[in-house]
């Protein structure tokens, strides 16, 4: 199966998130016996065929003053030709993000995921929330998909805790399961 994960990271926070999700994504596939090819990309690396042949796309951005940053925008943007054609119907998707949730009200968490999947949803997609019974719901788990808090209290960056690399990786396993019985 082949599965594109493409995000947007400028200190590393989300780079470590989406490198947990792939783990999560390769450890399911090898638990069902599928060959798995599973890229990580950075947005600005990603080409409209790395798209269109991929099986499963996940998409993450760090929250940028209360959506996603610019460059997935750009990625999303540029898709519109694959959407003229239909190309991306049909496959299954998941989305993450990273926030430095100043305030703790989340900071745009909520919107960065929803404008996400109503990407996805546009090109007739099929996406995947966030269980409540994937391990790390309480630390990462949003209904809309995974969403790894990294600043603390006084709004300093404080990285990524092994709690939110552990629902990174129950998400993970749960897009590609979810792929798998709908193979
Ligand atoms: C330009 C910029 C704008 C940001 N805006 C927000 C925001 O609106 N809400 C929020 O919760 N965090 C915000 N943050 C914090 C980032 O979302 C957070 O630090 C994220 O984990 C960074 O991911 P990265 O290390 O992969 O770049 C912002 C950070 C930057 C650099």
């Amino acid at each position: 199966m082949q599965v594109l994960i493409a995000y947007h990271s400028d200190y590393q926070h989300t780079q470590s998130v989406a490198d947990a999700v792939a783990a999560g994504v390769q450890a399911a596939l090898a638990d069902e016996g599928e060959t798995a090819s599973v890229d990580v990309k950075q947005a600005a690396d990603v080409n409209l065929d790395d798209m269109r042949n991929a099986e499963v796309i996940i998409f993450g951005s760090p929250v940028h003053m209360g959506s996603m940053a610019w460059q997935m925008k750009q990625l999303i943007d540029s898709g519109s030709k694959l959407w003229m054609a239909g190309d991306l119907e049909g496959k299954v998707g998941g989305v993450f993000a990273t926030y430095g949730g100043f305030g703790g009200a989340g900071g745009g968490v909520e919107q960065t995921l929803m404008s996400l999947h109503a990407n996805f949803l546009e090109h007739g997609m099929l996406v995947c929330g966030f269980p409540r019974s994937l391990s790390g719901f309480a630390e990462a788990g949003l209904h809309w998909g995974l969403a790894v808090r990294t600043g603390n209290d006084e709004g300093m960056p404080e990285g990524v805790s092994d709690s939110a690399l552990v629902a990174a990786r129950a998400y993970g396993a749960h897009i590609a399961e979810t792929a798998l019985r709908l193979k």
